[in-house]
């Protein structure tokens, strides 16, 4: 009788013995509002980031995050009072950028008084902001270290434990500061290597980055980039969590990571979407990054489910021809449940925010609910079996520790995406545009000349001066750094920085060689370098970077001013949405209205503005609709058409193509034949982005599934705005005739760019 006791002892000890780890990261960039933080869901939740002074070597606050910083301990403890709150510091040099050197905090690993300031200041500032533990950031430390010497890390990490317990000892009312490290996925690389003894003394755990292992900036084949297993490669999360256990960490000081967020590629050949598949760069964004909860609305969106790999432990889709490789609930569940097995202490997700419906927080801790109960039904079993046979007991025993060992672990984060503006001064703009030469001059915006600009670093730049009699550019400037800072997308241009300096208002972007739409849209010759797919290429990404504004970026963007010479063409002739100055955030996507002033260009501004002032994201598909009707036909929209010389751009193609001669609407030299856009469904679908009631007009997702899909019906257009000829089963109420008498010299421009 005496096994049942010592049974039941065992496995109730070893499951309370250490709470299980349920972290998360909330970082300042994300503008994730920390009060919609489900607290719940977490044990541990790390605030990022703190940075080191270089020259004090003390912790110090970014002024724009100290606000959120400061309160964060506070508000992630209103909602759950046992969650405990840290405070993570970062180590690459800079505040800013996706720096992968070190050498500023290596440095002051050296110097004994260097290392007490920033211990002691690590300590005070957890302390002052309510924090319960300091977080060490250091998973980029060992690419760039080769010449460094590292061993003094392990005498900064042994000091800070030092000064951790006899802060303790000093006030006994205080719980003691955790001290965690983020690393690595394996504690090697290039033969440099983490100090794993002392940082195995004086962390409570170390959480691996247990993901970015591939990325489309960096390969040309798509992978996937946490992977949990990979058959033909060490570069995945089992292989460093074995390492770090070979090298002397314990398993139970260690956390995997979770990655809520995936990778975008674009493939090569659309029919080849393995993993591993043939790519070439990114999609979507930038560098490819995209949250998890883009991901899942994107999805969505499309009416498409994800592929679980086993393999890989790993979710992937393809939409056309992009390729997105993320962890869904499958992979989380499979690699949390890896954590258990491999009696690792937890898991650590980067970053909160992106998770969609906290889907994944609670999908990682429903797997701990699950294993426990499995404990505890165990425990049951065991405790009836012992309490009739001795000798099963000890099967019983022998079974649990076998079951234990088949579970699995792992987790993993993403990277922080940064704050990509800078101020460039005055000094080096005019160098970088030989001091605003006639030469340099690209053109004469609304708001001031437009400079082409080399930085000293060999950067093209695109610099856009506002000329000082313009008030009203004044507030677009605000408007564009405001919008540029919080929109990232590979369809939007790229706001480099601006310059306030001397009275100047300056924009900084990065130069687009092949100019904008409009240099090719009208120009029968220019036209004839684009043949009808690479139209397709520009119109797709058009229609990516208006999605970003309506559907998946954090606001809901109108941007108002959209036609063919804010549309800029990179070396690719990739399509980038520019000049944001009269755009709007507009909340839940609800209409709003504002009469003060018309804005926008002649032509392109949808009657419902004109009439009533109000925008919505259809004001964007009316541009649309304008711009598609003038790709297809190389024809202007402020001129008149047909044999009467009557109708305008919109209501011309509308009668030949309620004639059943959409045809003759066309650009000759497009040819359709082989591609799967065809030309006269373009122009059904772009005679339903200029319908009349905005109510009425598709939404931008539903364009985009429209002509994608060659199968997709679409509905019959009605006569478009601004017609001057009615047609009669439609009200004749509508008073579309008149919007000719609003006074339109207050809209802003008046002659197209
Ligand atoms: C790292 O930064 C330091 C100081 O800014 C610089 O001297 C050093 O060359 C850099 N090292 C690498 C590998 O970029
Ligand atoms: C690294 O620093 C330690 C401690 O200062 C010193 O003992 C060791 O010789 C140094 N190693 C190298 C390769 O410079
Ligand atoms: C996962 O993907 C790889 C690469 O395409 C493939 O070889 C493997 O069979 C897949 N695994 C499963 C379980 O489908
Ligand atoms: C991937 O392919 C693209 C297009 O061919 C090329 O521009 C890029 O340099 C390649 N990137 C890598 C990392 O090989």
């Amino acid at each position: 009788m005496t096994i049942f006791p010592i049974v039941l002892l065992f496995i109730f000890h070893t499951s309370t013995a250490q709470t299980w780890i349920k972290a998360g990261y909330w970082y300042t960039g994300s503008e994730f509002p920390v009060p919609n933080i489900n607290s719940a869901l977490f044990t541990h939740l790390i605030c990022a980031f703190a940075y080191i002074n270089p020259s004090t070597h003390e912790l110090f606050l970014r002024a724009s995050d100290d606000p959120y910083v400061s309160n964060f301990a506070a508000t992630v403890k209103k909602s759950n009072p046992s969650v405990i709150p840290l405070l993570s510091i970062w180590t690459p040099n800079g505040e800013y950028g996706n720096n992968e050197n070190s050498s500023e905090f290596l440095t002051m690993t050296e110097n004994p008084s260097y290392r007490k300031n920033f211990i002691e200041s690590s300590i005070k500032t957890a302390r002052r902001y309510g924090f319960e533990g300091l977080d060490l950031y250091v998973t980029t430390l060992l690419s760039t270290t080769e010449n460094m010497n590292t061993s003094n890390l392990g005498v900064l990490f042994d000091e800070w434990r030092v000064a951790v317990d006899s802060e303790m000892k000093k006030s006994t009312n205080q719980k003691k500061l955790i001290l965690t490290m983020a690393g690595r996925y394996s504690p090697e690389l290039n033969s440099v290597n983490y100090p794993v003894d002392s940082v195995s003394r004086s962390f409570d755990w170390v959480h691996v980055r247990s993901y970015d292992y591939h990325t489309p900036l960096t390969e040309n084949f798509t992978a996937a980039h946490g992977a949990l297993y990979d058959p033909s490669s060490h570069v995945n999360t089992d292989y460093g969590i074995n390492e770090w256990i070979k090298r002397g960490l314990a398993a139970s000081k260690l956390v995997v990571g979770l990655a809520y967020h995936g990778y975008a590629w674009t493939l090569r050949d659309p029919t080849n979407s393995a993993i591993g598949a043939p790519a070439k760069g990114v999609a979507i964004t930038r560098d490819g990054s995209v949250s998890y909860e883009y991901i899942k609305k994107y999805l969505r969106g499309y009416g498409v489910k994800p592929v679980y790999n086993s393999t890989y432990v790993m979710n992937y889709c393809e939409i056309g021809s992009f390729w997105i490789g993320f962890d869904d609930v499958e992979a989380i569940r499979v690699k949390v449940e890896y954590a258990k097995a491999k009696g690792l202490v937890g898991y650590n997700a980067w970053q909160v925010s992106n998770d969609y419906n906290w889907e994944l927080s609670k999908a990682a801790a429903q797997e701990e609910d699950k294993y426990n109960n499995h404990k505890r039904i165990l425990a049951i079993t065991l405790c009836t079996v012992a309490s009739i046979i001795l000798v099963l007991g000890c099967i019983a025993f022998y079974l649990r520790k076998k079951i234990i060992s088949k579970v699995n672990q792992l987790m993993n984060h993403r990277k922080p995406s940064y704050h990509n503006q800078q101020v460039i001064s005055f000094s080096d703009i005019r160098e970088a545009t030989n001091n605003f030469s006639e030469e340099n001059k690209l053109g004469e915006g609304g708001y001031g000349p437009v400079y082409k600009g080399k930085l000293s670093n060999g950067q093209e730049i695109a610099v856009k001066r506002l000329s000082h009699s313009s008030k009203q550019g004044f507030e677009e400037f605000k408007n564009e750094v405001t919008f540029a800072t919080k929109l990232q997308h590979v369809n939007l241009v790229k706001l480099l920085g601006f310059c306030t300096e001397r009275e100047e208002k300056m924009l900084i972007y990065e130069y687009m060689p092949n100019k904008s739409l409009d240099f090719y849209l009208f120009d029968p010759s220019r036209r004839l370098m684009l043949n009808w797919e690479k139209w397709i290429d520009i119109i797709e990404g058009i229609i990516q970077g208006l999605l970003y504004l309506q559907e998946y970026s954090r606001l809901t963007i109108v941007h108002r001013d959209l036609k063919a010479s804010n549309i800029l063409l990179d070396a690719n002739m990739k399509p980038k949405i520019s000049d944001f100055g009269i755009a709007k955030s507009v909340q839940n996507k609800e209409i709003e209205a504002n009469t003060d002033r018309i804005v926008g260009t002649y032509g392109c501004v949808p009657p419902e503005y004109i009439k009533q002032g109000i925008y919505s994201q259809k004001y964007d598909v009316y541009s649309f609709g304008i711009l598609l009707l003038q790709i297809i036909s190389g024809k202007k929209n402020y001129n008149v058409y047909g044999p009467h010389q009557n109708l305008n751009l919109l209501e011309y193609a509308y009668v030949l193509w309620k004639g059943g001669r959409g045809m003759e609407f066309i650009d000759p030299s497009l040819n359709d034949a082989f591609s799967r856009y065809k030309l006269t469904r373009c122009i059904q679908v772009a005679l339903l982005c200029v319908e009349e009631k905005w109510t009425q007009r598709p939404s931008m997702l539903e364009v985009s599934a429209m002509l994608r899909n060659e199968y997709a019906s679409v509905p019959m257009p009605r006569r478009p705005a601004f017609s001057t000829n009615k047609d009669n089963e439609e009200n004749k109420n509508e008073t579309s005739e008149h919007v000719y008498s609003v006074d339109i010299a207050t809209i802003s421009q008046l002659v197209p760019r």
